[in-house]
């Protein structure tokens, strides 16, 4: 009986450690942290383009956390400055990523601002990028004989087309891409590191 009550006291010590190791710490440190100026909240037309990022599984091969220079040269792929906890604030949940199969798309609207690009991307990756191994999403698109008015009809390079048919963004595929349109923390963020270092 001895042994089992310091069998269960030292469970419970090394769960308490790491509770508030992983938690309570984390949440002491985090707590006072703002939203900085340059990060707007996201509008609904992005937060169901969010959704629709998360539910296609985007975050299996995409990161959203460039990361400090010391860790990885992220800066000279062209990701961005190290994300800080404050860049996350109306992320919920956040959609960090673990895998970078793809690159880091924490910025991606600012050095890729084009609807037109990101549309036909979606649509069929290897038009605009040969050999990429990213899948197609051609469900988030229409093939249509004829455009109705309102429809946004893809422009894509030739040999994409289907022959004689045009390609029609469904209203997941433009919410997609106004998330990541917005996808732009370039802003200067020296205020919010000050505030958390106090
Ligand atoms: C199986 C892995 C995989 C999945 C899943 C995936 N991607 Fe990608 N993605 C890639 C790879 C690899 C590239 C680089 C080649 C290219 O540009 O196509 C890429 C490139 C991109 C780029 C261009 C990035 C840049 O820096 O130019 C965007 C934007 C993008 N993906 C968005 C998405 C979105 C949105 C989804 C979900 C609907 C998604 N990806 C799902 C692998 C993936």
């Amino acid at each position: 009986m001895h042994d089992e009550i310091k069998l269960l006291g030292g469970a419970m010590v090394t769960l308490g450690l790491a509770t508030s190791a992983l938690v309570v710490v984390p949440f002491l440190q985090l707590q006072g942290v703002e939203p900085p100026a340059g990060l707007k909240p996201y509008t609904s037309a992005q937060l169901r383009g969010r959704a629709v990022y998360i539910k296609n599984g985007c975050i299996y091969c995409h990161s959203q956390q460039p990361r400090d220079k010391a860790q990885a040269p992220d800066d000279k792929r062209g990701w961005g400055r190290a994300s800080v906890a404050a860049d996350y604030s109306y992320d919920r949940p956040h959609l960090l990523g673990t895998s970078r199969t793809g690159p880091d798309l924490f910025n991606i609207g600012a050095r890729q601002p084009s609807q037109d690009w990101h549309l036909g991307h979606l649509y069929q990756p290897r038009a605009y990028t040969p050999g990429s191994i990213m899948p197609s999403y051609p469900f988030l698109f229409e093939i249509k004989e004829q455009a109705d008015p309102g429809d946004r009809v893809l422009t894509l390079p030739p040999g994409f087309k289907p022959p004689g048919k045009l390609v029609v963004a469904t209203q997941e595929a433009l919410d997609l891409v106004t998330y990541l349109q917005g996808m732009d923390h370039t802003y200067p963020v020296f205020q919010v590191v000050e505030t958390q270092k106090k």
